[in-house]
């Protein structure tokens, strides 16, 4: 099936899709986007991420740097979704720092809130598992998500993630606490 002939439930007619998006490593002259980006992400009302946005201050020089250590490093990158200059996704592989956990890295992901359900969330993920695949390091990809969050949860079943466990009660917000699943990829 191509992308245009997608015929999820979900998709509205209004369906970009994410073709003309560039996904690429970020580089430390984005620093200052992705902070204003991951901010105004974070301040949406709901939504299904752990950080408040009074919680996120880095200094743009502090971002460069995390941004040029994690795309050096062989088991860890920052990636970044562009339409026409302009950020409108992310995602990350934290890897393990320890040697004994190398091999083993933490996936981050966020699209722009006008830009979801559009294919560009799979594009991140199609790019970072390729890469780790390719790079002969990383054999475990994992992450947390939400039970709510089940447009995500679709997403990373898509990709071949597969639940490994339920973490009740991993969250209190808004006045309520929320289970969260961890989700594996063996590579
Ligand atoms: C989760 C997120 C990164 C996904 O990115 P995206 O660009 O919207 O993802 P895609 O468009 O590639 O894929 C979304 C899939 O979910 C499906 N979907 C949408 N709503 C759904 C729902 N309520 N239940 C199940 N699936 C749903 C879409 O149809 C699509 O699947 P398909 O490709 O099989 O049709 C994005 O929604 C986001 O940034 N959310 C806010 C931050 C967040 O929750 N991050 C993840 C934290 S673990």
């Amino acid at each position: 099936m191509t992308m245009s002939q997608h015929t999820s439930p979900y998709r509205g007619v209004a369906d970009r899709r994410a073709d003309s998006i560039l996904i690429r490593p970020a580089l430390p002259e984005d620093a200052a986007q992705v902070i204003a980006y991951a901010r105004g992400v974070f301040a949406e009302p709901g939504i299904n991420l752990i950080t408040a946005p009074d919680e996120f201050n880095p200094t743009t020089e502090a971002e460069a740097r995390m941004i040029v250590e994690m795309n050096r490093s062989s088991n860890s990158l920052f990636l970044v979704a562009e339409d026409d200059g302009r950020i409108v996704g992310q995602l990350t592989l934290q890897g393990g720092k320890r040697r004994h956990v190398r091999h083993a890295a933490t996936l981050g992901i966020t699209v722009a809130l006008e830009w979801r359900n559009q294919g560009v969330g799979q594009r991140l993920m199609e790019y970072a598992i390729d890469w780790a695949r390719a790079g002969g390091v990383l054999t475990r990809l994992e992450l947390f998500v939400f039970v709510r969050n089940t447009n995500a949860i679709h997403l990373y079943e898509s990709c071949g993630f597969e639940v490994e466990g339920r973490r009740r009660r991993s969250t209190f917000r808004d006045g309520e606490y929320l289970d969260d699943l961890l989700m594996s990829l063996l590579l």
